[in-house]
């Protein structure tokens, strides 16, 4: 009979569990056990507590859908997203950095040309978002696909707002034979996460800021290349230094400057005023 105490539970658990067929398998677990009970151990974990972490996965399984990763936003403002985004992309320095992707992207985005307006008609500042795709060596990269999407001035995504049959605020847009790409948008905004969930309910406990600085997403999967999942940030905006999902950095924080109407950056007119931001990507070859 194996005789349990309270000594030698974590030594048993982790030997069970480390019989796992794969071995990376049985390595991630048994740690996963010792943490665990290290971490119950330090804070002397009550039953009540026990329960009460219980019920909050349990509720936050049941939010969760196909639109809504609650899992996933916890991850993200508990660190450990961007955490694990940091360990898996030591990117060479000159290389744009990466940040988390976050819960609202949508594959299959339409793919639209040089300078043309992903965010048909809806309500906002203009914003051209334009540079050059370029390999550490600062040697363009023509037919780059930048997938790019972000909320609108409510702070919504797509997948947040009800009974959408198009595209909304995301699009592909393709770099030419120089490198050049141009994304027309609207400026967008600081938002708070969704706080209507057991996240929210954690966050209100504390001090936490809940906002995310405005910012527009982009996804890089260029052959030969590292995949790049990264933002773009307004420079001085809100929130900047309190990002609830920590995915801020210095280097992807660009100026977004006011332009009077006139000549624009896709070479063409624009008829009202508009904001400018100019940032190129830089792809690290891949190893
Ligand atoms: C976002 O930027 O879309 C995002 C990232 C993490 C959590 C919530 C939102
Ligand atoms: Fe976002």
């Amino acid at each position: 009979m194996q005789l349990v105490t309270e000594d030698n539970i974590t030594e048993l658990a982790a030997a069970r569990w480390g019989t796992a067929h794969d071995p990376r398998t049985a390595e991630v677990l048994t740690a996963l056990v010792r943490h665990l009970h290290a971490f119950a151990r330090e804070v002397r974990l009550t039953e009540a507590e026990w329960i009460g972490a219980m019920q909050w996965l349990t509720r936050t399984g049941q939010i969760s859908d196909e639109k809504r990763e609650e899992f996933i936003l916890a991850s993200d403002v508990l660190g450990l997203s961007m955490l694990v985004v940091q360990m898996n992309h030591r990117l060479d320095p000159a290389a744009t950095p990466a940040t988390v992707l976050g819960p609202f992207h949508i594959d299959g985005s339409p793919e639209l040309g040089f300078g043309a307006d992903m965010s048909d008609g809806l309500p906002g500042v203009p914003l051209y978002v334009h540079g050059t795709v370029k390999d550490l060596d600062g040697k363009p990269v023509a037919g780059a696909v930048l997938d790019v999407w972000q909320a609108d001035t409510d702070g919504l995504y797509e997948s947040q707002v009800p009974d959408i049959d198009e595209a909304r605020l995301r699009a592909k847009y393709a770099t030419r034979e120089d490198g050049t790409y141009c994304v027309r948008t609207i400026a967008p905004r600081g938002y708070s996460i969704p706080m209507d969930g057991p996240v929210g309910d954690l966050i209100r406990q504390t001090d936490i800021s809940h906002f995310r600085p405005a910012h527009v997403h982009f996804l890089l999967n260029v052959p030969g290349y590292e995949p790049l999942i990264t933002h773009l940030f307004q420079e001085g905006a809100q929130y900047l230094d309190s990002d609830v999902v920590f995915g801020t950095k210095q280097e992807l924080v660009v100026a977004f400057e006011e332009r009077p109407a006139g000549p624009a950056p896709d070479g063409g007119e624009s008829a009202v005023p508009f904001v400018e931001a100019r940032y190129d990507f830089v792809l690290q070859p891949k190893a």
